[in-house]
């Protein structure tokens, strides 16, 4: 039997989706990629809630089948609306993986995490030797932080220790993410906070100098991943 309430036949988005029309063309493209049997990584985020869409209409249209590996409750419940079935890490390896970025810079480096889903993401994205990155024209920088925070996932007994430590390597402005439905902090599925971190400059060792500090699960920064850009 399939569900046939409001919301598990509803597509949903949080708010309305900026440079919407560039990000559906972005999703066409990921879309011609799906082959039948493809085991793909599903990143989070509204880029790849269209890239989706897009994938869902194509498996229909030519009856393949594929798996998604969702990194986010919000991507999981969009693939059960769509219909597409998914699996876990721990049951398969993503053939490819698809996802979005907040910043890319010109040695293809990102800032990820604006949804809260930086640290499933990473996980997905090392497991897949091919990832693509859907960007529209807005997500191009000449270097990381120019627009986006670092976001910082952090075990909340650590907030004070990491705070500490990043103010120490050099944070202009650290603050914690707060939730906007619900009082409070923003919680990540792991049940973390995060923290948004500004610096002056984002040398490439800061990925694992940030990592390093205990209690810090994650951060936003992808660099020198071996990532393909897809744009329009
Ligand atoms: C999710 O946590 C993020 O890493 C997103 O992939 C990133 O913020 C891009 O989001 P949009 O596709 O909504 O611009």
């Amino acid at each position: 039997m399939n569900w046939e309430n409001k919301i598990a036949t509803t597509l949903q988005w949080s708010s309305e989706i900026s440079n919407k029309e560039q990000k559906e063309k972005v999703a066409q493209k990921v879309a011609e990629r799906v082959k039948d049997g493809d085991v793909i990584g599903v990143g989070s985020g509204s880029t790849s809630f269209l890239a989706l869409q897009a994938i869902s209409e194509k498996v229909k249209v030519e009856g393949l089948n594929v798996l998604a590996i969702p990194t986010s409750h919000e991507v999981s419940l969009t693939c059960s609306i769509l219909g597409i079935p998914t699996t876990t890490l721990l049951n398969a390896k993503p053939d490819w993986a698809f996802d979005g970025a907040d910043e890319v810079d010109p040695n293809k480096s990102l800032i990820k995490g604006r949804g809260g889903a930086m640290f499933a993401e990473k996980i997905v994205m090392k497991s897949s030797s091919e990832n693509y990155i859907l960007v529209d024209q807005s997500k191009f920088v000449s270097k990381l932080g120019e627009k986006f925070a670092v976001p910082v996932e952090v075990d909340p007994r650590a907030v004070n220790l990491v705070e500490v430590e990043l103010d120490k390597l050099g944070a202009t402005e650290v603050n914690l993410r707060l939730a906007v439905s619900k009082d409070g902090p923003v919680l990540t599925e792991a049940g973390n906070i995060i923290l948004d971190v500004r610096f002056k400059e984002i040398p490439n060792s800061y990925e694992k100098e940030i990592k390093s500090i205990p209690g810090v699960i994650e951060t936003g920064l992808f660099v020198g991943f071996p990532v393909e850009i897809l744009s329009v």
